[in-house]
């Protein structure tokens, strides 16, 4: 990850610009007083960029929360506030960032809020959860012109990679997005994929609340499937193949194929590794028949007015139970401007979001993106709104 180490943290008076990044405000830590965060715009992108000041000197990186993609942008970023706060350098990984300058404006990289504002049109759309090095998908992309892709990855440096890709070899039916694909799948039209690829997801043994597979996910996915529609997944793994069947099994009614050591007709590069080793491959396919009703989405991201320190301080580190969800607030940090924030983690408990909530006089609002606009993120929203301003 880029990183930046300076002798001294000497903050200067936000907001400023330098060159084509504007830096807005600073949040500090209210218990540990050598955490610094800075408000960071580049574009449409708006981040946190991470000060942890030691003994021996300062760290700046980014913030993981609110990191934008690509990290060509973090390292731009990271030079311009060395450069505004007059920063000696004591070590840096952060080398010349001008060469990847047009992946700024990549039309296939959208955010969740691109989606937000219109589902893109086209008559067939698949998805694929957790692409990884992209083989399976450029290769799917590539054989279908007419279908819209949509891949999904949470790893930076395989969309990167893929992106790379798709501008050599110039595909223009493929979306990508850096996002939880569980989340996404909230926001999809109902009755509209006809593919959802999960290729050998993590099988997270030991975490199993963070696998890709699960009740509601099957949920999602079912609903966003048109009739006959298809949720693939492929696994090596026997505890993730065996933790499926048994979570697709417990359907009230479902059509599914199960296929052991099937060729596809793209090896994937886990893929390789285990026939290599001579590993067993499952498939689980789910078939959709049913025709779900339409999506409706209905709620607001809006506070009230108003900041009452006592109340706000009295919430830090405290969890707050609302119906099919929670709300933590994990940290709280003051403003150079007077406002305050929090760093939470809300909504349900099997798909969290990890945001910051500003808070000031006039307006209260998340930072850097509103929550995915699911029934469950507006049940816990207008708890958190009650919580913050009575
Ligand atoms: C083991 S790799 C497999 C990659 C690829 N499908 C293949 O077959 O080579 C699993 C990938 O899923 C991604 N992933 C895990 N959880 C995810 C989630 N909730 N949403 C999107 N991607 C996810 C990981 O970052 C990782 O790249």
């Amino acid at each position: 990850m880029p990183h930046i180490h300076i002798r001294s943290f000497k903050p200067v008076a936000l907001p400023a610009k330098k060159e084509n990044v504007a830096f807005h405000f600073m949040a500090s830590n209210v218990a540990h007083t050598d955490e610094h965060l800075i408000a960071t715009g580049i574009g449409d992108k708006e981040f946190f960029l991470l000060v942890k000041d030691t003994a021996e000197s300062v760290l700046l990186k980014s913030e993981k929360i609110s990191r934008p993609s690509p990290t060509y942008i973090v390292k731009q970023a990271l030079n311009q506030y060395a450069a505004l706060t007059e920063s000696e350098i004591l070590a840096s990984n952060v080398n010349d960032t001008s060469e990847h300058l047009h992946l700024v404006e990549d039309a296939s990289l959208w955010s969740i809020h691109d989606f937000g504002k219109g589902f893109p049109e086209a008559d067939d759309v698949r998805v694929e959860v957790g692409f990884g090095s992209g083989r399976h998908l450029i290769h799917q992309a590539k054989e279908n012109p007419d279908v819209l892709f949509i891949g999904i990855e949470i790893h930076k440096p395989s969309l990167e990679q893929a992106l790379k890709q798709i501008n050599i070899l110039g595909l223009k039916n493929l979306i990508l997005l850096d996002y939880d694909a569980r989340l996404f799948l909230e926001l999809i039209p109902s009755n509209i994929v006809s593919r959802i690829y999960v290729h050998f997801p993590v099988p997270w043994d030991k975490k199993p609340h963070r696998r890709v597979i699960s009740p509601a996910f099957i949920t999602e996915s079912t609903r966003v499937l048109a009739p006959q529609g298809r949720l693939e997944l492929r696994t090596d793994s026997e505890n993730y193949f065996a933790y499926s069947w048994e979570t697709f099994i417990s359907l009230t009614k479902a059509k599914l194929e199960v296929n052991k050591n099937q060729d596809i007709a793209i090896s994937s590069k886990y893929e390789d590794r285990w026939k290599k080793m001579e590993k067993n491959i499952y498939d689980i396919t789910l078939i959709n028949d049913e025709i779900s009703p339409e999506l409706k989405l209905e709620g607001s991201f809006l506070f009230k007015n108003g900041m009452d320190e006592e109340r706000l301080t009295k919430l830090n580190t405290t969890t707050q139970k609302v119906e099919g969800g929670f709300i933590h607030f994990e940290r709280l940090y003051t403003t150079d401007d007077g406002r305050m924030m929090f760093r939470v983690s809300m909504g349900s408990f099997e798909r969290p979001e990890h945001l910051y909530v500003i808070i000031g006089k006039e307006k209260s609002y998340y930072f850097p993106t509103q929550p995915v606009a699911s029934q469950v993120n507006f049940a816990v929203h207008k708890h958190l709104d009650e919580l913050l301003h009575g």
